[in-house]
């Protein structure tokens, strides 16, 4: 395809995605059915037409059944006084029938108030109501207005909800709705409260809003919410009124690319918070507590949500937040998550682990770091039930009654397809049980075995019979905690070179004289475990000179550290901007740039199964003395697909400013996720700014938005770090420009992959070098054929350091072939230019 063809289609995506994002900001639901049970007429509720449920309407497949008016009842003034006029009773198991257009999640709404009509009390009815999968209320009996919220995953082309009285007792509704949830608002993880490890396998859950809460702030009606959600006051939970102050900015609210949407909470829960009633009192040290009443023998999901409405400036406010007892967000600071933005909008999910509790107990406190002033916000709370292992919302299994003898065939022709899926799983699982076994044979000799409590004994180590430990070609694992404290002179403060989200990484000196890179996650903090536990496995497992070497770690005494090879340059972000480093050449930019590629590249390509690192960006680029790149930080990696899947589905992590616009819309995962970060790296490198700058004017904020606008007119030399200025050539530039365009593409398909944009770079380099005899046709985007002479004259020299001996550490041969280009380069770069 020639670039014109390339520029022509990249224009029809960007036409789709505007069109995409238009529908996204205004979700307008797949399916809706909003039913005002009992009324001959419609009745409207704000901007929704509830529709009468007469018989014509179809939607009551039985109809035993009357209808009852309210009249000489006093109606409460609610939002939904309107449906509380009329209501429909059923003196058998009846059943409401709505044809899904579109499977996924559906929220099922249920309105009841208890009026008393001439032959009922509604007050005195019992009764259930479930839907084919999920009992969702039982014996169920209310003296007062009720709305009843539940979103089910729905599979097939109908949802039922059926009403079955208890015994003798009959039941009611006034209000029923049905209406599609949009796919990004409940992802497939969440953090677990307890032990502290990712919750997977949200999707299959039904969930029953349980409390549904705007802090410091007033009622917030369906009219107010872009989904219909009614948000209430916090006063009610709160265990001391006294100590939570109200906030609120609902102006300053900012939905950030990336994050949370007005979908997920709108400006009126996000724009006022309960703060801390400290007063600024440097002496205040207490907690601000909401207790919420459940349900004993379920599983919650609790969604809090943020936004820093109340700070001045970033990196002010730094809190804890308790679920139970846990710390879950040990001194969190929403600015580092956003980028340095305040008044952004973001949430964090949690699954409870305990059945055993009638009350969660959510607390926001100080915390002492970096001797901030004592405050502690929360903007909003969704407590949420999880389904029980029967499938129950209510405890109580489907009536029996519900489940109808029509659905014998289906049984039936279920259990049929069921057998058959069965072997066909049996015979597939028994050839990638083979395949497994035959790659856990190769690579045997690195893999680390995990466990939930700690990392296995299992390796060899210099370090664990207590003599030295060193950073030698030998892998070694497991150190003594005495021998990191020995190499960190006992964490000497003044040895800290970072402080990450997982804790502080100090400067250490092994016995032997290596320096290391000691990073010690918050002994405090349960919520690093995981990410401590993927980073060993990742790291154990990859061994490449433009990945970081993982040397050692330790757990014992529950410390979390990673002791890493020292990398005397630091992050390729200071290099860039904010520190005194000297500004670095284009051919030193292009270096650091094709060694990260190649790490990446690596990583995407060089295992069974590809790895994605989910968080590509400059200070996850770490520089040696020769200034060599190497990736880093691989917390928050995950295997990519297995081979018959495209993607990894997963909650949106990562940062902001890199993070791919497609994985956030379809929070599905692929190797291409990385690419759009690492296109976004490219034109931090070309510009020297940060990819977020809230202090610019609003239209140079973002750089990936920037960055391309300027390419896309072909004008990309006016936004170049000036100290580059007049010193890249035309066509390096342009092709530079080209490679990270196409990395920034909308949609992951129209990505290159990380192999590609390799030799893209590889191009740009020779094209600022001018090495290429004849100019080849540089309009061409790929020139792979074009450098594929030079390629096996590098493939010839030998590469010394990189082999470790097993076969799992052997590069795939591209890497090889441009790993030994850069060494060469690199000594030529550090002879002739120096730093
Ligand atoms: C209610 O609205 C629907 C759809 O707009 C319409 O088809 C139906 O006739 C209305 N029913 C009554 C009783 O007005
Ligand atoms: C619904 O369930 C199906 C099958 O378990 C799953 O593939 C899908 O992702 C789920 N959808 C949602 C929106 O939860
Ligand atoms: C906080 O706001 C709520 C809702 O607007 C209000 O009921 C409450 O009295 C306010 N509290 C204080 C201390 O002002
Ligand atoms: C609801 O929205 C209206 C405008 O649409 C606004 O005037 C009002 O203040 C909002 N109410 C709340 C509670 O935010
Ligand atoms: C806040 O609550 C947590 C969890 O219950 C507790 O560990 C902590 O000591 C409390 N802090 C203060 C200052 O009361
Ligand atoms: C909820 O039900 C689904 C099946 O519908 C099941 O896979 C899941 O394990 C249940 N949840 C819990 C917490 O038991």
């Amino acid at each position: 395809m020639g670039f014109g063809g390339f520029k022509l289609s990249s224009f029809f995506l960007f036409c789709i995605l505007l069109l995409l994002s238009s529908c996204y900001s205004q979700f307008s639901p797949a399916d809706q059915y909003s039913i005002d049970c009992g009324s001959p007429t419609n009745s409207t509720v704000g901007s929704r037409v509830f529709l009468s449920d007469n018989l014509a309407s179809g939607y009551l497949t039985t109809p035993q059944n009357v209808l009852v008016d309210a009249s000489g009842n006093s109606i409460p003034s609610s939002e939904y006084s309107q449906l509380y006029q009329t209501a429909r009773i059923f003196s058998q198991a009846s059943t409401y029938s709505f044809k899904i257009s579109q499977p996924g999640r559906h929220w099922i709404r249920l309105y009841f108030y208890p009026f008393s009509a001439s032959n009922y009390d509604l007050k005195t009815a019992t009764f259930s109501v479930s839907t084919r999968e999920h009992s969702l209320l039982s014996d169920f009996n209310s003296d007062r207005e009720t709305v009843k919220e539940y979103s089910v995953n729905v599979t097939s082309g109908d949802l039922e909800i059926t009403f079955t009285p208890s015994g003798g007792s009959f039941a009611f509704v006034n209000g029923l709705e049905v209406v599609s949830v949009p796919d990004p608002l409940i992802g497939n993880d969440a953090a677990s409260v307890t032990p502290p490890t990712n919750f997977h396998g949200l999707l299959n859950q039904a969930l029953e809003t349980v409390a549904r809460v705007n802090m410091g702030g007033p009622t917030v009606t369906s009219r107010n919410d872009s989904l219909w959600r009614t948000w209430v006051p916090d006063r009610g939970f709160l265990k001391n009124p006294n100590l939570a102050t109200n906030v609120s900015n609902t102006n300053a609210v900012r939905y950030p690319r990336g994050g949370a949407t007005e979908d997920d909470a709108p400006r009126s829960v996000y724009g006022t918070a309960a703060r801390m009633a400290s007063d600024n009192d440097p002496k205040s040290n207490f907690n601000v507590t909401w207790e919420f009443p459940v349900d004993r023998g379920f599983q919650y999901l609790i969604r809090l949500h943020f936004c820093d409405i109340v700070s001045e400036a970033p990196n002010q406010l730094y809190f804890n937040v308790y679920i139970q007892d846990s710390n879950v967000l040990p001194d969190f600071d929403l600015t580092t998550r956003l980028g340095g933005n305040l008044a952004t909008a973001t949430y964090s999910d949690f699954v409870t682990s305990s059945m055993n509790t009638d009350q969660i107990r959510i607390s926001i406190g100080p915390s002492t770091v970096n001797n901030a002033l004592p405050n502690a916000i929360l903007n909003g709370v969704e407590i949420m039930k999880m389904n029980n292992s029967d499938g129950s919302l209510s405890g109580k299994d489907i009536p029996l009654s519900s489940k109808k003898s029509k659905s014998n065939v289906g049984v039936i022709a279920g259990v049929v397809v069921g057998v058959v899926i069965a072997l066909v799983l049996i015979l597939v699982l028994f050839f990638v049980h083979k395949r497994k076994k035959q790659e856990r044979l190769n690579q045997s000799k690195i893999w680390i075995p995990l466990s939930t409590n700690g990392l296995s004994q299992t390796m060899g180590s210099k370090c664990s019979n207590g003599t030295t430990i060193s950073a030698g070609s030998n892998f070694n694992y497991r150190c003594p905690f005495a021998a990191i404290q020995e190499a960190t002179n006992n964490f000497d403060e003044s040895w800290v070179i970072g402080i990450g989200g997982f804790g502080k990484v100090y400067k250490g000196v092994l016995s032997d004289g290596t320096k290391v890179a000691v990073k010690r996650g918050n002994p405090k903090s349960q919520q690093g475990l995981a990410e401590f536990q993927t980073e060993i496995e990742m790291l154990s497992q990859f061994r490449h000179r433009h990945l970081v070497s993982l040397i050692g770690y330790c757990d014992e005494k529950n410390e979390m550290i990673l002791i890493y090879e020292y990398m005397e340059n630091g992050t390729l972000k200071s290099h860039l901007y904010g520190s005194n480093f000297p500004s670095m050449s284009w051919k030193q930019r292009l270096e650091i740039c094709i060694g990260a590629a190649r790490g990446l590249h690596y990583l995407h390509t060089g295992y069974s199964k590809a790895v994605i690192h989910r968080d590509v960006k400059s200070a996850n680029i770490l520089l040696d003395e020769n200034l060599m790149a190497k990736v880093a930080d691989f917390g928050l990696s995950k295997t990519g697909p297995e081979i018959d899947q495209t993607h990894v589905s997963t909650a949106v992590k990562g940062s902001f400013g890199y993070l791919d616009p497609e994985y956030f819309r379809r929070q599905q995962l692929t190797e291409k996720s990385d690419v759009y970060s690492y296109g976004v790296v490219l034109f931090e490198v070309l510009c020297a700014r940060p990819v977020i700058d809230p202090s610019l004017p609003r239209e140079k904020v973002n750089l990936a938005e920037w960055a391309m606008k300027w390419q896309k007119n072909g004008q990309l030399d006016q936004i170049i770090d000036v100290t580059l200025k007049g010193k890249i050539r035309p066509d390096s530039l342009r092709k530079f420009g080209e490679t990270a365009e196409k990395c920034l593409s909308d949609f992951g398909v129209d990505r290159p992959s990380m192999g590609d944009v390799l030799w893209n770079l590889e191009y740009v380099l020779q094209l600022q070098e001018a090495v290429l005899p004849n100019d080849p046709d540089e309009n061409s985007t790929n020139v792979i054929g074009e450098l594929s002479p030079q390629i096996h004259d590098f493939h010839t020299s030998g590469d010394e350091n990189t082999s470790t001996g097993t076969g799992q550490f052997e590069m795939s041969s591209g890497d090889d072939i441009s790993g030994v280009s850069m060494s060469k380069v690199f000594s030529q770069l550090v002879k002739s230019e120096g730093r």
